[in-house]
This record gives C-alpha cells, structure tokens and sequence, in this order.
C-alpha cells in the first residue's frame, strides 16, 4: 500500500490507465485517516456517505489487493490534470513535484504590503462601479410583469433555444457549473499569502479587489443558471448537484498559497473562460439566439476586463522582481494551469470532466489550440523574451516559457494523429441533458 500526501482531507492523486483519468478525493475523512489512493471506481462511494476509519482501512487493503496492482511504482505526486482539454494527451511538462504550500518567503509577501498603493491606483480601476454593472435581470425574462407578459417572455426565450443543439446545451452547463463553483476559487485567492482578506472587510486593495471581483463573477453563474433553467432544455436537478458536488471537492490548481503563481493561474483561467464565453456567444448567435450571445458575450467582457487586473499584476511582479515573477511563470506553465472544475462530477459520471471537455474542444468552445494561444498571449503581453536583469535560473524559465506554445502545439499534433488512428467514436450519456447520448 502506498503513501500518499495528504492535504485538508483531500487524498490527492492521479492515475492515469488506458486513458482512464482516476480522480481520488475524499471529503470526509481526516488526514491522518487517510493514507491510500483509490481508483475512481469507488471514489464516489466515499464522497457521498460517511466512512468510518475501519471500513476504510479494510476497503484500503482491498483496493490495493484487486485492483491497484497496475499502478506504476513512481513517487507519490500531486494532481496530473489532464487540461488543456483532456481529449489532448499533451504532456509537454517535468516530473510533477510534490504539493508545496506556503512557498513564498515572508520578505516577499512584503512586496505585496509595499504595492499596495500601485494596487490601489492600477488594479481597483478595473472594478466596474455597482451602479454601472450589468444584473442577471438585464438579459432574463422580467417576473415583475403581469403572468401573461412574463409568461410570454418565457415562451419566446425557449423559441430561440429551440434550435441550439445539445452539444452546445452540454458546453453551457459544463461552463455555468465552473462559474458556479465561485466560493472555491475565492477560497483559492484568499488562501494566497501576503493578499488575503484577513478580515472579511479588510481595507487592502488586495481584499477590496478580491471581494468585489467575486461579486462581479457572482452573477456569472447566477445569470447562466437561470437562462438554463427558463429554456427547459437542461434537467436542472442534474445540474445543481453537479454544482453541490463540486463545490464540495474544491480544486487544487498547484498555486502553493503563493501570490506569485496565484497570479499566473488567475491571469491564464481569466483569459480561458473570455475565450470559451467568446465562443458560446458566436455560437448562440449561429444557432439563431441573439439574446443568449449577447449574454455571453457580456460575460467574456468581465473575463476580459478581470484578465486586465491580474495579468498587470503580474507585469508589475516582472518589474520588482524579475526573476521571482519569471520562474512563478515557468512553474506553474511546467505544472500546467489546472481547468477550475476538473473535480466535476454528476453522481453518475466519474469521467464527466473529460467528456464535457471534449464536448468543448468539439464544439472549439475550449481547444488545446486555445490553451497553446493563452499562452502565447502572456509570452507576448508580458514581454517575456525581452525581460532582462534574470539569474541563471530566471533565464532557464525564460527560454523554457517562450519556447513552450510551439512545443506545445507539435505535441499535440502527434497525440491528435494518434487518438485518430487509434480512437474509435464513442457515445457518452450526459445527464445534464436527461441523459441523452453525445458521440465524442
Ligand atoms: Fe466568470
Ligand atoms: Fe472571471
């Protein structure tokens, strides 16, 4: 039996057989009670009914007995996700180290003390003021009205949903239920050393930013939800338990409590859900409903604008500290920046992350190719190849980060030849949309 690192209850390890991704998590066990890494096949048993010490233990030795003995004997590791989308088998990576937390040094989480008038001058700007934001009712049917005027708004949002395809109906919830999962990533940004929020209403520009940024994203998730929830395309009881479940999984996107690769992960996820929320509106507006992509493309507004405010922070970190920005990029680019809900599941589907995944790289809502093109994105915006002023080690980040999208792009063509030669099409219930069949 092996030992796995454990981290707040989460037995965190990833096995990858025959393209099967096992996921382990366990959401009610202690730390210490937990040393052993399951295969997906019962992880969901665990996380939906309590366990006790004794009966995990036996089912340890079980598992490890019937079915763990195919399990590489390699060095305990932390998460290997499998995004950009998981139908890209790109591994353009290191070794995954063991999970980090806290890496950052308390001298340089007094950076961040110290930026916090830049902060406040070159980030809070980017905040929309409450009154000029957009609200979920701006683009919903108006339930202030008399029945028969809401009820017709109703009838003439399920006309222009009627066209949309379920593939596209699956997209959109796998999206919703990411922005949905919203208190996990505040959780994340609040976990960061030297920018949290150590009060709950702490006057640090930091904190201010982070409130005000979730109560931007907020609406996301709320407005999506309830279009979902009026066109009647979508079990909707299906769905809220994805979200149930997932919010209780949480996520671990390698980020080491560490506002440096905080940033870097914020700055890359912003700039992939303007990418895919882009997409939905092209394709809303393809599939004859205007008001959905103009929706969407409102949401990819915020995305583009919240992509703005980190990514200058990290620009700023290039410019106070070269080299500590420069290698936070290359870790975590070497980490690969882990999609938020890569925990999802549905009650159902232990590979539902996959399969929504590859319903979007299908519907080129989100593609490998857009994961290669982020990050050649922040290669460019943040002048990388021009930084100068690194160590040995900076400059070893350097040329690995500038070179990594091409790098990147061949790999996946060669898996891309491969799965085609190898891959027969296959069909996937979704139950997100009354289990109905998609051919992946
Ligand atoms: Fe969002
Ligand atoms: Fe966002």
């Amino acid at each position: 039996m092996r030992n796995i690192p454990m981290n707040n209850g989460i037995c965190e390890n990833y096995e990858q057989k025959q393209g099967l991704i096992l996921v382990i998590f366990f959401t009610n066990i202690s730390p210490t009670e937990c040393n052993t890494h399951f295969p997906s096949k019962i992880q969901h048993m665990y996380t939906v009914s309590p366990i006790t010490k004794t009966m995990h233990t036996r089912t340890c030795q079980l598992i490890t007995r019937q079915i763990l003995p195919f399990q590489r004997a390699s060095t305990p590791h932390r998460h290997h996700h499998l995004l950009p989308p998981p139908s890209a088998s790109v591994s353009a990576t290191a070794p995954l180290k063991a999970r980090k937390t806290h890496s950052l040094p308390a001298e340089k989480q007094e950076i961040f003390k110290l930026m916090e008038p830049w902060a406040s001058e070159w980030v809070l700007p980017l905040l929309k003021p409450v009154d000029q934001c957009w609200q979920p009712q701006t683009f919903l049917p108006d339930s202030s009205l008399p029945f028969e005027e809401f009820s017709d708004q109703v009838k003439a949002l399920r006309e222009r949903t009627k066209e949309l395809a379920d593939e596209y109906f699956v997209v959109l919830v796998g999206d919703m239920v990411t922005e949905d999962a919203l208190p996990t990533y505040q959780t994340m940004i609040n976990n960061l050393d030297g920018v949290k929020d150590d009060c709950g209403t702490s006057p640090s520009p930091w904190a201010v930013w982070t409130r005000a940024w979730t109560a931007e994203e907020n609406r996301h998730g709320d407005l999506l939800r309830t279009y979902l929830y009026l066109s009647g395309r979508v079990d909707m009881a299906k769905v809220e338990k994805t979200v149930h479940y997932l919010i209780g999984a949480g996520m671990d996107p390698g980020t080491e409590n560490n506002p440096y690769l905080g940033f870097v992960y914020t700055s890359f996820q912003e700039r992939a859900t303007f990418v895919a929320h882009g997409n939905t509106a092209r394709l809303a507006k393809e599939g004859g409903d205007p008001v959905l992509a103009r929706l969407c493309g409102t949401i990819a507004a915020d995305e583009k604008r919240h992509e703005n405010a980190y990514s200058r922070i990290v620009e700023k970190l290039l410019e106070v500290d070269p080299t500590g920005a420069m290698m936070a990029i290359g870790d975590m680019m070497e980490k690969k920046i882990t999609m938020p809900a890569h925990l999802m599941y549905d009650g159902e589907d232990p590979r539902l992350f996959e399969h929504y995944s590859a319903v979007a790289q299908r519907m080129g809502v989100y593609t490998a190719d857009d994961y290669a093109d982020i990050l050649e994105f922040l290669v460019g915006r943040w002048r990388l190849e021009k930084i100068e002023g690194l160590t040995g080690e900076g400059k070893r980040a350097q040329d690995y980060v500038c070179a990594l999208a091409p790098r990147i792009r061949k790999l996946q063509e060669r898996a891309d030849e491969r799965a085609r030669k190898m891959k027969k099409p296959h069909s996937v219930k979704f139950s997100w949309i009354f289990n109905k069949e998609l051919v992946l």
